[in-house]
């Protein structure tokens, strides 16, 4: 165990990003009330997603983590869970089938509320307010009542995590991702779309492989693997009293794990070494993210390894890259130098949404050919230092949204006011998510082919 930890250790430590609650009496009083839930995942779970991580960091698989940038409220239908599930499969079964590899899927969802914010206060006209933190926190709404911190959200986002959670397990478990329906989950708004047909031809290779397998006996009800499939949750562990109400002892090997997510990550403002949310997050054993900008030195990223992962363990630590697509090439090496001279294991993943964000026609928006690049640049990096380009992490909805520009569908500027949903940040669409699967499994295919091109002589 990590030593001199407990669960509210980091209680003793500086933090960032603490929300302004007014009823401290009230705050306790839910955290205490939440210490008392079931947990939203097991501890076994966890694990086993960190092994299938640990594959990752050898070279073998790629992690695939997307969804909301904040998960609302209002938004709590089936209909969206399943839309983004249903986005999410496509793009697995694409990379999967594309690379030859196995894909680790953990969606940004059930548990995604809180939200850093570069200001404590958002102006409008005159008027200033306490800026919205998520929904676990605040309103969203622009006026004083909404925008004062009330703890009883965080029921209220407990409650939601475990029944989309309940959803997705059923999803995930109970036939709707069985590899037969490959064809189905185009149903929507895709089956319009230019990916269509590339997807068609590719759900028809799959559906030919499952019969031919079927008339040589393998099938999904004698492989339980072509009918389910592994499917976990993250969100970033920001606010500290919510995680650590729901930090447990698991049973069996007596560990701490945060049980409100089988993944979580750390901000990329809240990595301070001496800091709440790094002291936090070393003391549980959950598979870990560290989100890695452009002010982050090889120096402060060994120092941050040195905490959250002392005894290097494979799979438990994930650095989620975002730099930008015009500042990847000047950081992302230096960082990959670092850890291959320490020999440190980790997963490699690329987060091209935040570091490529800019404001047109007033929307925050982000240009799909950035994020394509920045990819691009992360791939290519990766080869040149023979490291494993392991995943990608990404804002994405399954529904037909208008909020990043580019794509096949050339959404410009003056589309983005058609349906620009999103409570924070602008995020793929289904179309664009799928169109980006498509170009990441071909840098996969010639990562692969490289490799056997090399081994062939
Ligand atoms: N169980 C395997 C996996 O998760 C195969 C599989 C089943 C699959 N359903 C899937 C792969 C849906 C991608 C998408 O990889
Ligand atoms: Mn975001």
């Amino acid at each position: 165990m990590a030593q001199n930890w407990t669960p509210n250790s980091w209680r003793q430590k500086p933090i960032q990003q603490v929300p302004d609650f007014p009823d401290m009496a009230a705050l306790n009083a839910t955290e205490a009330q939440l210490a008392t839930y079931p947990p939203l995942v097991f501890a076994g779970e966890a694990r086993r997603l960190k092994n299938q991580l640990a594959n990752v960091s050898e070279g073998k698989g790629f992690l695939l983590q997307g969804g909301d940038c904040a998960e609302s409220f209002a938004e709590h239908g089936a209909d969206t869970i399943r839309d983004f599930f249903r986005a999410f499969l496509q793009m697995a079964v694409v990379l999967t089938f594309g690379a030859q590899q196995p894909v680790v899927k953990v969606g940004r969802i059930a548990g995604q509320f809180a939200k850093p914010r570069s200001s404590n206060i958002e102006k409008q006209g005159d008027v200033e307010l306490p800026s919205y933190r998520g929904d676990i926190i605040n309103g969203i709404e622009f006026n004083e009542k909404a925008r004062i911190p009330d703890p009883e959200r965080q029921i209220m986002a407990y409650r939601q995590s475990a029944a989309t959670l309940n959803l997705l397990r059923a999803f995930a478990m109970g036939g709707y991702a069985n590899l037969e329906n490959v064809h189905q989950w185009m149903l929507g708004f895709v089956k319009d779309s230019p990916q269509a047909e590339r997807y068609r031809k590719l759900a028809d290779r799959i559906s030919e492989t499952m019969d031919f397998m079927k008339a040589i006996g393998i099938t999904s009800e004698n492989h339980p693997s072509l009918r389910e499939t592994d499917f976990f949750t993250s969100h970033e562990a920001l606010l500290l009293g919510y995680e650590q109400a729901l930090t447990r002892v698991d049973s069996t090997s007596g560990d701490w794990y945060a049980t409100s997510g089988h993944m979580i990550w750390i901000g990329d403002r809240t990595r301070q070494p001496d800091h709440a949310h790094i002291e936090y997050c070393r003391g549980i054993k959950n598979p870990l993210g560290l989100k890695c900008g452009p002010s982050l030195t090889g120096d402060g990223l060994i120092e941050l390894i040195d905490l959250l992962n002392p005894q290097n363990e494979a799979g438990r630590l994930t650095l989620i890259c975002r730099f930008g697509h015009d500042k990847v090439a000047e950081h992302l090496p230096r960082l990959i130098r670092a850890v291959e001279k320490e020999g440190r294991k980790v997963v490699w993943s690329c987060d091209p949404m935040h570091g490529n964000t800019i404001t047109l026609n007033s929307y925050k928006t982000r240009p799909f050919e950035r994020i394509l690049s920045e990819v691009e640049s992360f791939f290519q990096i990766h080869r040149a230092e023979g490291t494993h380009p392991g995943g990608i992490h990404i804002e994405m909805t399954g529904n037909d949204v208008t909020e990043c520009t580019g794509g096949a569908r050339a959404l410009s500027g003056a589309d983005l006011a058609d349906r620009y949903h999103t409570h924070c940040d602008p995020r793929l669409n289904a179309d664009q998510a799928l169109e980006l699967a498509f170009l990441l499994a071909e840098r996969m295919k010639g990562g692969r082919d490289e490799k056997r091109m090399v081994a062939n002589g």
